[in-house]
This record gives C-alpha cells, structure tokens and sequence, in this order.
C-alpha cells in the first residue's frame, strides 16, 4: 500500500495532465450515497448499536488480554480502495472495542464516568449530516439560536443574570482553559509579571495545566492544602495571599465537585473572600455542576452564581456523550475581550453586536453544531429525567457509604458530598499495597472496574456512580465483590 506518496512529489507537475482541455468535461466523482445505500449504511449501523447496548449489562467492565497485540493488528494505512460496510462494521466493534474500560457500561464505577445518551448520538448524526456553519450567528441563525438557548438553560440553572454568557466546547479542561485565559485578559491585560492564582491540593490537574497553557509558568500556581474534608482551607488562602504581598493575585479556582472524593469547597465564602481582594473566582463544577437539578446539589453549591466563571461537563453530570464542556461567565463581555478577532475575508458576516459570533468569544471558529447535543435530549427527555437520575446517583452513594461502613475494618476517607465514596481498610502493615490488591482483586471480577488516588498521603479505592446505566443492582454488585474480595484477601494473609 502506497497511501499519499501516490500522488507524486511535484504537485504542479502531477497536476497538469488531469485539468481538461478546451470543451472537455470534468466527470463526477461522487461521494454521496444514492438514498437506498445510505438508509443501508444508517441501518446497519443502528443494528449495531442496539446490539452495542443491549450487551452492555453483562458484557465485562475492563478487558485488558493481550491488548498490545490485539491493538497492533488494528494498525494498518490508509486504504485506497473504500471496503464492504459490515467488513468495516465488524472491525470497529468486534476487534477495535474489545480491549479497554467499558466506560458505556453500568459497571464503570472509575475517575468520573461520562455519559453517551443515544439521543446526544442522533444529534451529532443530524449536525453532522447538515453541517450548518455556527461559528458565526449569519451562518446559522436558528442553530445558533438553538446553542444560545442552551447556553441560556446553563446560566439559568447556576443562578447567572442577563448580563451572563458562555460557550459550547469540548470538555471540562477546555473550558478551564478559557476561564483562565479569560482571567488573565480581564486582570492582567497583557502584563504576567508576578502573576499568582491559587487552587487547593483537591483541584483537578487541569487547572495546573489550563495555567501553563495560558502563558503562566507552572510556579506561578500556588496550591493551598485542602481542609479535612478536602474543601479549600480559607484561612489558609488568606495567609498565603499575605506572604505574596510582592505578588499579583488575581484567581482563585475552587472545586464544586473534585475528581479525588467529590467535595464542594465553601463557595459563599469564597466569593466574600474573593470580592474583598478584588480576585477572579472560577469554580470547576465540571463534576458536580448538574447537581443544581436537586436539592442537594442547590444547597452545597450555594453561592455558585457569585462566581466570575464556571466550568461545566454536560459530558458528565448530563449523561452526554464525551466532547461536550461548557464555560459560563458572569459577565459576557469579559469572554468578548479575551476572544474577539475578525479578519478581512469575515468583514461581510462578522456580527455588529445584536447577535452572538461564537467566534468572537471562544477560541474556535469552525465546529460542529454542538448545542444540537444538548439541545435534542432536553427536548426530547425534559429536564426532570435528568433530574431523577441525578437523585437515583444521590441516593445509590448514599447507600454505598452505609454498606462500606457496614464492612469490618474498613475506613470511608471519605463521605460523598456528591455521587463519590472513597475509602481503605485497615491492616496491620502494607496498607497501601494491600489495599491496590484488594482493588486489583474486585476489578479482576471484571464486574465493575474501580479506580483510586491518594488522600492524606494513602492509598484510597474510589467509587464514582454517575453513569446513567449504574443502578441499585450494580453497585449491589460492587459491595458485595468488596465484601467477598476483602474476606479473601485477610484469610490469605492470617
Ligand atoms: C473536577 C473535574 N474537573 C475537570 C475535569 C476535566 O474535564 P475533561 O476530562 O472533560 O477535560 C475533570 C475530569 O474528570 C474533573 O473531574
């Protein structure tokens, strides 16, 4: 197989003989499907999928057998020729996914799981199938119209005024990133000198990382230790903020939600301290954002909408599929100034001002229609089945937390603010290592898939329940794997 070397190196040589000549027509070479091959390729597809979902209850929560050679007979060039539909169809399920975390499935208890509605898959096939361009609001102005609605729900359900705004992207550390951008613009114009932003032991590592990538060096991040219940420790962001009096601060990233046990920092406080000090207040509720649909999630985030800007991943407390973050800001006028560019060739379509660009306040110019993703579902599912899920994910860690406790010997680390559980058990020596194998153990099972972190400089199991498919009879499953891994493992040991 040649691949691209086919098309020679000297471009304009290897062109000249395919330009027709005088009176000559071009022939067509066409890419589109005629109607019966698409509904074809669109059914064999569903057929798939419906048998993707329909074995996911039993099918394994990680598979990790002879993945390096597995993988290495999926690497192959690029075909010249195009192959039959179920020839392709039978690689990408049956070979490309069958090694890996079955992140889909209701046993994917790790990190923080995302989502995957099917109605979120169907709307991607329609933005994709129209391909409207939505970077800019001439280009699309019902799309638009549809994001911005969305957008809309958004900074309605964080408690956000008129003036507020935000942006579709691709993830929780995209929109992380442009908060942080978006901080360093508003506080700092183009001056980083002495620059300071400060975020507890708790933060998500992407903080850290939206920091360099925002031009800071990665000392310019002073990292607070965290409280006993893991929340930012406000005292001791005064006092370090007074040892930098040669400093500038000018950010403040709290955690509504954090990766390690799902924690809410103090966010009322916060905000107080930030308005004293005249500080940027960003939270990352990338986790724990979509919470605000119950009770529960409205009290613990109380003081979320005096925030600069927020982080959300739809792709996680919404159930949508992986590639869907969204920033909010107070004010979007402060996203406009970090953005908003134009050029000659856009002179004709950029907006005056009446209309939202999304160009003009976000990093990218050309994307898919995003809101379509979140838009479709809410309209088909409303927002209360989202709701319940929430509550159903609520009450299961709940119960995950008394059948923990319930087990001998074991310490919660610990309890859910959230949907997470994290926890260890006690031996009389090799505590860490015990306990990766007694983690090692339950995922070995190959029912549900755990992961773990270290709290308090120790080794701790985590359970995050958040995937839409996790019910009462899984994380059933996953006590009683503990239970019955944990007897094994002590027996093997007296
Ligand atoms: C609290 C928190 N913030 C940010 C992120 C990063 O989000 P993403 O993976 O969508 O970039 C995560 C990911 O799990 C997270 O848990």
């Amino acid at each position: 197989m040649k691949g691209p070397t086919d098309f020679g190196k000297d471009q304009a040589r290897a062109l000249r003989p395919i330009v027709p000549g005088s009176g000559e027509r071009l022939a067509a070479c066409t890419i589109e499907p005629d109607p019966e091959e698409m509904r074809a390729l669109l059914h064999a597809v569903t057929e798939r999928l419906i048998e993707f979902i329909g074995q996911l209850d039993t099918a394994p929560a990680q598979v990790m057998d002879d993945v390096r050679e597995r993988t290495e007979k999926l690497r192959h060039g690029m075909p010249k020729f195009g192959r039959p539909a179920e020839d392709v169809l039978d690689c990408l399920f049956g070979e490309a996914i069958a090694n890996g975390n079955n992140s889909a499935g209701p046993g994917y208890l790790a990190y923080v799981p995302g989502g995957g509605i099917v109605h979120a898959a169907v709307a991607d096939l329609i933005a994709k199938t129209l391909n409207r361009f939505v970077g800019l609001w001439a280009g699309s102005p019902g799309l638009v119209q549809l994001e911005l609605n969305v957008l809309r729900w958004f900074c309605d359900l964080v408690g956000y005024g008129p003036e507020s705004g935000g942006i579709l992207c691709s993830g929780g550390s995209m929109a992380t990133f442009s908060a942080v951008f978006t901080a360093r613009r508003r506080k700092l114009g183009d001056d980083l000198a002495r620059a300071r932003i400060y975020t507890s032991d708790q933060a998500h590592h992407s903080v850290r990382k939206a920091a360099v990538l925002a031009g800071f060096a990665a000392d310019r991040v002073h990292v607070i230790a965290s409280d006993e219940n893991f929340r930012l420790d406000i005292d001791a962001l005064e006092k370090a903020i007074q040892s930098d009096s040669d400093q500038r601060p000018f950010l403040v990233v709290a955690q509504a939600g954090s990766t390690n046990t799902g924690s809410v920092d103090d966010l009322g406080g916060l905000a107080d301290f930030c308005d004293l000090h005249d500080l940027w207040l960003h939270v990352d509720a990338a986790y724990g954002g979509f919470f605000l649909l119950t009770d529960h999630g409205r009290d613990i985030m109380a003081g979320l909408e005096r925030a600069h800007s927020i982080t959300l991943d739809p792709h996680k407390g919404l159930f949508l599929p992986y590639g869907t973050g969204a920033l909010l800001v107070r004010d979007e006028s402060d996203l406009r100034a970090a953005h908003a560019m134009t050029a000659d060739y856009l002179s004709d379509i950029v907006d005056q001002g009446a209309n939202t660009d999304f160009c003009m306040i976000s990093p990218e110019l050309s994307r898919e229609a995003r809101g379509l993703r979140v838009w479709l579902p809410l309209q088909l599912l409303g927002y209360d089945t989202f709701r319940g899920q929430l509550l159903e994910k609520l009450r299961l860690a709940r119960w995950a937390y008394q059948a923990l406790l319930a087990l001998p010997d074991v310490v919660v680390v610990s309890p859910p603010d959230l949907t997470i559980v994290a926890f260890r058990a006690r031996f009389a020596r090799d505590e860490d290592a015990l306990n990766k194998r007694w983690m090692a153990a339950v995922n070995a099972r190959r029912r549900v898939l755990l992961s773990g972190t270290s709290l308090n400089g120790a080794f701790a199991i985590r359970i995050c329940i958040l995937c839409f498919r996790t019910h009462f009879e899984h994380v059933e499953m996953a006590m009683r794997d503990l239970a019955e891994e944990l007897t094994i493992l002590r027996d093997h040991k007296s």
